[in-house]
C-alpha cells in the first residue's frame, strides 16, 4: 500500500520536518524552562486549582499554551493536504482490499454515532475520525508526528502488549475496543496469533483503512463497526479485552457502560487492559496535561481523571484492578514509578484487571 509519507514532495516534507521540530523543542526545551520558573516562583501547590492559578501566572505560559494550539492546527492542515494531493489513490487501495482470507471488515450502516462523540472535532482534526474516508489517512498521518515519530513501527502498542498482556498460547479470542485504524489490534493478532482478533470502532473511515493494511500485511484481523459500549459478543467469550487511547475520549458514563460490556464478555479467567493517562501526582505536570486535553479537542478527559476505575472495576466483578505507569520509550510497564522525565510527555499507564476463574 502506498505510505504518503514515502512520496512526498520537497515542500511537504519541509512543512512535517518543521512541525515535528517545533513539537520536539516545545516538549524538550519550552516545557522544562516553564517547570524551572515554576519552580523559581518558590509555589508548593496543594490542589490540581492551586497549581492551574500558579502555571496560568508564569511569563513563559502564554507561550507555552500557544505554541501547543498552534503546532497541532499546522499539522492537520499538512497531513490533510498530504492526502487530499492523493485522494484517488488512496480511496483506490481502500476498494482494493481484499475481503478475505486475511480478515473481514463488517461496517453497520444503521449504527447512529453519539452526539458527544460527534459534536467535537477531537484532537483539533478537521471532521474527525468519522465523517470521510479520507480522514482515517489524515489521522494515521498526523498521529506519527503527535507521537513525535517515537511510535513508527507501533512501538508504543507492541510494548503494551507485550509487557501489559498475559502469555496464553491457546487464546481463541481477544478484543481491541476503540481500535482504530489497527495500530493497536495488529500486534494482538502477533501476540496470540491463535486467536481470532476483532478490532471495533465506531468510525469507518477508520475500520476501512485498518482493515486495508491489516490485510496488505498478511495479518487476519476481523474489524467490526460497533459501540465498545455494546459490542454484540457473546458474554464470556474473550480471553483478553483491551482498549488503547480509548477511555480517554468518553464522558464519565461512556467509561463506566464500557468497562461494563468488557467485564461481560471476558471470559472467567480472563484479562482486561487499558493503556491509558494517569495523573503523575507531580502538580504541574498534571495541569498541564489536562490543560494539553482541553487545547486540543478532548473534552472528557478530566472525566478519566476524575473516575476512579478501579472501584469501577470491582463493581462489575473484575478483580486485581490496579493502573501501573508504563514507559513507552522503554520497558513498557513500571511498578516502580514513571521516574523523573524533564519533557513534557504523556503519562501513561496501564488499568489491568482479571475476572476471577469460575469455582468449580
Ligand atoms: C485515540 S484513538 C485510539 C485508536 C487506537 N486504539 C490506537 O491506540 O491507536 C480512539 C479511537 O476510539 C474510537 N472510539 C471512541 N469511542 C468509541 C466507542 N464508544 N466505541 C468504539 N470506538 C470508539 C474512535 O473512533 C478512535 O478510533
Amino acid at each position: 500500500m502506498l505510505d504518503i509519507e514515502e512520496r512526498l514532495t520537497l515542500d511537504e516534507r519541509s512543512s512535517v520536518d518543521f512541525v515535528l521540530s517545533l513539537r520536539k523543542r516545545w516538549s524538550d526545551t519550552i516545557y522544562p524552562a516553564l517547570v524551572e520558573e515554576f519552580v523559581a516562583t518558590g509555589a508548593d501547590p496543594a490542589t490540581a486549582g492551586d497549581a492551574d492559578t500558579a502555571l496560568h501566572d508564569l511569563p513563559l505560559y502564554p507561550w507555552f499554551s500557544h505554541l501547543e494550539r498552534v503546532q497541532q492546527k499546522m499539522l492537520w492542515k499538512i497531513a490533510g493536504d498530504a492526502v487530499i494531493a492523493r485522494r484517488e489513490e488512496l480511496l483506490g487501495q481502500l476498494e482494493q482490499a481484499p475481503a478475505g482470507p486475511e480478515g473481514s471488515l463488517r461496517l453497520d450502516p444503521d449504527l447512529v454515532l453519539p452526539d458527544w462523540y460527534t459534536d467535537y472535532d477531537i484532537h483539533v482534526q478537521p471532521g474527525g475520525v468519522f465523517s470521510d474516508d479520507l480522514s482515517a489517512y489524515v489521522y494515521e498521518f498526523g498521529a506519527r508526528i503527535v507521537m513525535l515519530r517515537d511510535n513508527d513501527g507501533y512501538k508504543f502498542h507492541q510494548l503494551f502488549v507485550t509487557t501489559a498482556l498475559p502469555e496464553l498460547p491457546e487464546a481463541t479470542r481477544v478484543v481491541d475496543l476503540g481500535c482504530g485504524f489497527g495500530k493497536s489490534t495488529r500486534p494482538l493478532k502477533l501476540r496470540y496469533p491463535t486467536a481470532e482478533v476483532i478490532g471495533i470502532d465506531l468510525a469507518a473511515p477508520n475500520l476501512r483503512l485498518a482493515h486495508a493494511e491489516s490485510a496488505d500485511a498478511g495479518i487476519e484481523v476481523s474489524y467490526r463497526q460497533a459501540d465498545a459500549r455494546s459490542t454484540g459478543l457473546d458474554a464470556d467469550s474473550c480471553d483478553v479485552v483491551t482498549g488503547t487511547m480509548l477511555l480517554h475520549e468518553m464522558p464519565a458514563s461512556v467509561i463506566e457502560e464500557t468497562i461494563a460490556e468488557a467485564a461481560r464478555i471476558v471470559k472467567p479467567g480472563g484479562t482486561v487492559a487499558f493503556l491509558e493517562f494517569q495523573p503523575t501526582g507531580e502538580a504541574l505536570r498534571d495541569v498541564t496535561v489536562v490543560e494539553h486535553a482541553e487545547r486540543n479537542n478532548e473534552p472528557f478527559f478530566h472525566d478519566l481523571f476524575g473516575s476512579d476505575l478501579v472501584a469501577l472495576c470491582a463493581r462489575y466483578g473484575l478483580t486485581d484492578a490496579r493502573w501501573t505507569p508504563f514507559d513507552e520509550r522503554l520497558e513498557g510497564m513500571r511498578p516502580q514509578g514513571w521516574g523523573h522525565r524533564p519533557e513534557w510527555h504523556f503519562p501513561w499507564a496501564v488499568l489491568t484487571a482479571t475476572r476471577p476463574a469460575e469455582e468449580n
